[in-house]
């Protein structure tokens, strides 16, 4: 994906967090910006300001900081890296919701930062705060000229959910929309930063192996699994409000889908590439509000074992409601209904307490015809594609070989390609891709608008034909595949879901 030139010569950052206390902040935010400065991958001349609602001195917010990074960081924190970064920390307390002028003293703190700069600052705003917060601070930051409608410099990231259904959204989009132009903001589906997503566009478009072959003439089916062993994890509150459905359907497997269902962008500019993905959500077939739930299986878990381990139901947990309808799991067959998809079921399964911890997009291709003098080859797997996200990062695909040995036997084997272990400890983290990309104005790796527009229409549609009963749940005890309808969804069409372990595969990468 094409950038717009190197800012680390030409631009000093001024980056900005909103929500400088919180968790986002100290497990993912921090440990991020130190690498990216470790690895000298942001401009010398940067400063981080974390805002916060807390009382601390710069030096309690840097001791503070300086544990999260220690225990959350990817790799041995080296004590001069991460000495140099904490240098360049300040912290500033305001309170950025109740007191609007409480602005005016951020602005001059921010502009003095800014003075010690040679260079011209990007000012990156990071928005790590509940979500009824982005409208209100935009606003200020918009009224106190901290930001400048049409400013390419002046940027605003902004966490998920964007939203809450599509009219909220709407109307958190036009809030945004007075104070910035679309270029300015930046909206966050970190799955987008994930190594082996950034990678399908290399995968799809780099190979002459796989292009001519991307289409409904030679895949049979998709399958996108994100499958978590977690469950809440004490985000019972917000869980309530979310389900699976706008948890992770909504943006992180629909980004997905769009990658791999997408045309091939004219070029891999950020616009050319947010095009052809809008186009594909478009083209993703809304339900009709018929058929009870038909292509769709929810489930929501029941107690269980995870690593041997007893855990909780979902109406067990903290503030979860004991008779809960929220759904922790979804399965559901789509069609992307263009030229190139047409016909082609594609398989979208999530869930919370599932057996493990797998993202992974499976591309089945049709089975070899039926030519009466191969009998061999007859009873032959078809070819597989699977990209791992996670945990073990890779490439796998499956084909079919003769068994070494005198008799024609034809077996199935594997490629594979285990990227975690080739670059072990050297590949960032989704967060340190976002930031530097955001600096960078490389808005490819964030959603558009017209993007979740699309996204939120689709999952209103799903909502619209499944209406869980008392007696629906729970479907499925934690620690197992999820409910067995999900697995009848894919017997109905005569399919099985491919439940691939790349870790058990030797790489040949
Ligand atoms: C978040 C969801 O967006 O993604 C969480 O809110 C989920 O519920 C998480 O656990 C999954 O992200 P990852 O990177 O662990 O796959």
């Amino acid at each position: 994906m094409k950038t717009n030139g190197n800012h680390n010569n030409k631009h000093a950052l001024a980056f900005i967090i909103f929500g400088g206390t919180g968790d986002l902040t100290h497990r993912k935010l921090l440990p991020a910006l130190y690498h990216l400065v470790a690895e000298e991958q942001l401009p010398k001349e940067a400063r981080f300001l974390a805002i916060g609602r807390r009382g601390l001195s710069g030096e309690e917010y840097r001791a503070q900081a300086y544990e999260s990074i220690k225990e959350h960081s990817r790799t041995k924190v080296d004590e001069g890296h991460l000495t140099r970064f904490l240098n360049q920390v300040q912290y500033h307390q305001m309170e950025f919701i109740s007191e609007p002028s409480s602005y005016l003293g951020f602005k001059q703190r921010l502009e003095g930062l800014e003075g010690e700069f040679t260079l011209p600052p990007v000012r990156l705003f990071f928005l790590a705060v509940a979500p009824e917060h982005f409208s209100p601070i935009v606003t200020h930051l918009h009224e106190n000229q901290l930001v400048q409608r049409g400013n390419p410099d002046h940027r605003v990231m902004i966490e998920k959910p964007f939203g809450s259904d599509l009219a909220s959204a709407r109307m958190l989009n036009a809030t945004l929309s007075t104070a910035l132009i679309e270029h300015q903001v930046y909206r966050i589906d970190h799955y987008l930063g994930k190594e082996m997503i950034r990678n399908i566009l290399a995968l799809r478009f780099g190979n002459t192996l796989f292009e001519p072959l991307w289409n409904h003439h030679y895949i049979d089916n998709i399958q996108i699994t994100a499958a978590e062993d977690i469950g809440v994890a004490g985000r019972g509150a917000y869980y309530e409000q979310s389900g699976i459905l706008k948890d992770m359907l909504q943006n992180h497997l629909l980004q997905m889908l769009a990658l791999i269902t997408m045309e091939p962008p004219a070029d891999l500019m950020p616009e050319s590439i947010r095009d052809e993905k809008v186009k594909a959500l478009r083209a993703l077939r809304r339900y009709e509000p018929i058929g009870a739930c038909e292509g769709i299986a929810l489930g929501q878990y029941g107690a269980g074992q995870i690593k041997g381990k007893p855990v909780p139901a979902y109406r067990e947990e903290e503030n979860v409601n004991p008779r809960s309808l929220t759904p922790t799991f979804i399965a559901l067959r789509v069609r992307v209904d263009n030229f190139r998809f047409g016909g082609v079921p594609i398989y979208i399964r999530a869930g919370k307490r599932m057996d493990k911890r797998r993202t992974q997009i499976v591309i089945e291709f049709k089975r070899l015809p039926g030519i009466n003098f191969y009998e061999e080859f007859k009873i032959q797997p078809p070819n597989l594609l699977v990209i791992s996200v996670q945990p073990d990062e890779g490439m796998y695909i499956q084909i079919n070989a003769k068994r070494p040995g005198n008799e024609f036997v034809v077996d199935q084997v594997e490629m594979n390609y285990a990227q975690s272990s080739r670059f072990e400890g050297n590949v960032p983290e989704a967060y340190e891709q976002l930031i530097l990309e955001a600096f960078r104005a490389n808005s490819s790796l964030f959603t558009r608008w017209d993007e979740l527009e699309q996204s939120w229409k689709f999952v209103e549609s799903v909502e619209k034909i499944c209406t869980p009963t008392a007696d629906s749940y729970p479907n499925y005890a934690a620690g197992t595949c999820g409910p067995k309808r999900a697995d009848r969804l894919l017997m109905e069409d005569g399919r099985a879901w491919h439940e691939i372990d790349l870790s058990r595969t030797n790489p040949t990468g």
